[in-house]
């Protein structure tokens, strides 16, 4: 059995670690690290190396996931998998997926320090592309796993217009065989996420952990508002067919839609690509990407719905083009009960107080309920800021991070 003692030095480490895994980055100053770019090799090198020190068997997938096994005293026993992001968004903070899997790589080391296996192997995954931020597909390394890749997939271009297939042939990976980083349904028995809350409930609850009940339904649509460019200086804005005046429009009706749902509503236009783009061109194109979640799937289909058909109005009223793709769904993702039920345990166990909430972001672990039971745990995080350089962690939380995971593992 486990003697857990010493979890800050388990959390210290965990920290020093984020440390250095915030280096290594694409942007000068700050954290990008998008799929398939040198620094995603990088930090699969990395943490593979941690993982190898944790007494873990080592393997970079078909995907580009890296993935560690420890194997437990029954070697036919289906995996207990333990994991998270290694990806970010664009100018990221350090914590937001990174903190699950290394804190899952400390948990496995302090077995291995101590010689402990559990009956069941463990495996900790280091999924590659969760955020989408460079092909504007999510989910990736979790749906490689779990069997759902999508060939159409391969065609997605990033910004500089390198299709992902050619960026996984670059990486040194072969799209016709991204099928093998599937995982057999009966190899894996149950997936565990820990990941920061991203939100402010547990900070103001002033506790460091939480069991997470569900995970909220998103649909995200790529719109493309088409009018006509000209000369700023010659066209009477009566005659004009601004696509950017149009997506104003229209962006201020489905704020007025959403905010006549409420609280529960997600919505956001977070990407805009104005074309041509110059100061003195009238705007002839104007691309946006709309994402709209809730923890009520009739809710997020009707304010959808309502949305595209304000949007589909005011292009109407200004003799504007739109065309509206849905390149994004995750459906409303409740955990595993018996599994949330092992969390409240463990949180009870290390915490002693026990919280439940929603998760109002994505994970991978919604994309891993396709295929296995699964169950998060959220860790408080600084006035609730993600997606953002502000995000911070405390050490004394991230100790108790890995020990919930150690409360975990001991009942496998
Ligand atoms: O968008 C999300 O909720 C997640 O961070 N990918
Ligand atoms: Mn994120
Ligand atoms: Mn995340």
């Amino acid at each position: 059995m486990l003697a857990i003692n010493g979890t800050q030095a388990m959390g210290d480490r965990v920290m020093r670690r984020l440390a250095e895994l915030a280096a290594l980055s694409e942007m000068e100053g700050g954290i990008t690290r998008r799929y398939l770019t040198p620094a995603h090799r990088a930090a699969n090198e990395l943490v593979g190396g941690w993982m190898r020190e944790a007494g873990m068997d080592v393997h970079t997938d078909a995907a580009g996931n890296i993935r560690g096994r420890y194997e437990g005293t029954d070697p036919d026993a289906p995996a207990v998998m333990f994991g998270s992001h290694l990806d970010t968004v664009a100018d990221a903070g350090a914590y937001d997926g990174c903190l699950g899997v290394v804190s899952a790589i400390e948990a496995v080391a302090a077995l291995h320090e101590q010689g402990v296996r559990p009956e069941h192997p463990l495996e900790v995954v280091g999924f590659a592309d969760e955020e989408g931020t460079r092909f504007g597909v999510t989910y990736l390394g979790s749906a490689a796993l779990a069997g759902l890749w999508e060939e159409q997939w391969f065609d997605a271009a990033d910004p500089e217009g390198t299709s992902m297939r050619q960026a996984m042939l670059d990486f040194g990976l072969d799209p016709a065989r991204v099928g093998e980083a599937a995982i057999p349904r009966e190899k894996i028995l149950h997936y565990y996420e820990l990941h920061i809350e991203q939100g402010i409930c547990l900070e103001r609850a002033g506790l460091a952990l939480g069991a997470v009940t569900c995970i909220n339904g998103s649909k995200r649509f790529n719109i493309r508002i088409t009018g006509e460019t000209g000369h700023a200086g010659t066209i009477p804005v009566s005659w004009r067919r601004d696509a950017m005046l149009g997506a104003a429009e229209a962006i201020s009706e489905m704020e007025r839609i959403a905010r006549a749902v409420g609280d529960s509503l997600y919505f956001t236009i977070g990407y805009i690509v104005c074309r041509p783009n110059l100061a003195n061109c009238i705007p002839g194109e104007v691309d946006l990407r709309l994402d709209v979640r809730s923890n009520s799937r009739e809710e997020l289909d009707r304010a959808v719905a309502d949305m595209h058909a304000a949007l589909r109005a005011v292009c109407a009223k200004r003799g504007l083009e739109v065309s509206i793709e849905q390149f994004f769904q995750s459906p409303l993702m409740p955990c595993t009960p018996e599994l949330v039920d092992r969390v409240r345990k463990a949180v009870g166990a290390v915490q002693g107080t026990v919280t439940e909430l929603p998760s109002g972001a994505g994970h991978d672990a919604a994309e891993m309920a396709l295929a296995w039971p699964m169950a998060m745990i959220f860790l408080r995080c600084e006035k609730g800021l993600s997606h953002c350089p502000q995000e911070r962690v405390t050490p004394a939380d991230a100790a108790m991070g890995v020990r919930v995971l150690l409360e975990l593992i001991s009942g496998y």
